[in-house]
């Protein structure tokens, strides 16, 4: 881990926070030279795993991944850089948000290729849900963040309790 992120005040987001870098083989792209979205997705299931357990110390398992948003390609030979961070945490499960850079290896542009979130569910001994820290916010942005994590946890839950 970066000493400076160790260094962070405990459960805050910054101690969440990871940033991962790959590079675009041949193997991970389809026919048009692009990344195929299943192989982003695994990258964003183990960022967001890793920030999950550097909040909570626990087992984790991934509980569901939604609003996944491709908004722009990856291409072959480009580096892809993944940020991911606690938005928010709740009794057993925590949100986890990834945002995904794709990065020139010549010129050194980055844009945003993709955005997801992540709700882990912490696990005991036994594999049962077990409590979580609470997560300690201290900016506004971290405010913000937990915020709209929460909006979305009420939609997900909701969308559950209909859809059975
Ligand atoms: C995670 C698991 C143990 C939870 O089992 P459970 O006893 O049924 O508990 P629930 O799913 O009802 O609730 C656990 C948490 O998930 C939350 N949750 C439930 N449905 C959710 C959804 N669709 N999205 C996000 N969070 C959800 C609940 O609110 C609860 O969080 P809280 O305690 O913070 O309120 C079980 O669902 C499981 O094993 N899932 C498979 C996990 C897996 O294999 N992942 C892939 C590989 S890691």
């Amino acid at each position: 881990m970066d000493p400076d992120l160790a260094n962070a005040p405990p459960h805050s987001v910054r101690r969440s926070q990871v940033e991962m870098t790959e590079h675009v083989l041949p193997e991970f792209t389809n026919s048009l030279g692009n990344i195929f979205g299943g192989q982003i997705m695994s990258w964003i299931d183990i960022c967001a795993a890793i920030a999950a357990q550097r909040h909570c110390r626990s087992v984790v398992v991934t509980r569901s991944i939604d609003a996944v948003e491709f908004i722009n390609p990856i291409k072959a030979g480009h580096i892809v850089v993944l940020r991911g961070q606690v938005n928010a945490t709740f009794t057993t499960s925590m949100e986890c948000g990834v945002a995904v850079w794709s990065e020139s290896p010549l010129t050194g542009e980055l844009r945003k290729a993709v955005k997801a979130y992540a709700t882990f569910v912490a696990l005991d001994e036994y594999g049962r849900p077990k409590a979580v820290p609470p997560l300690v916010l201290g900016s506004d942005e971290d405010r913000r963040r937990a915020e709209a994590a929460k909006a979305r946890r009420d939609a997900r839950l909701a969308a559950r309790a209909r859809e059975g």
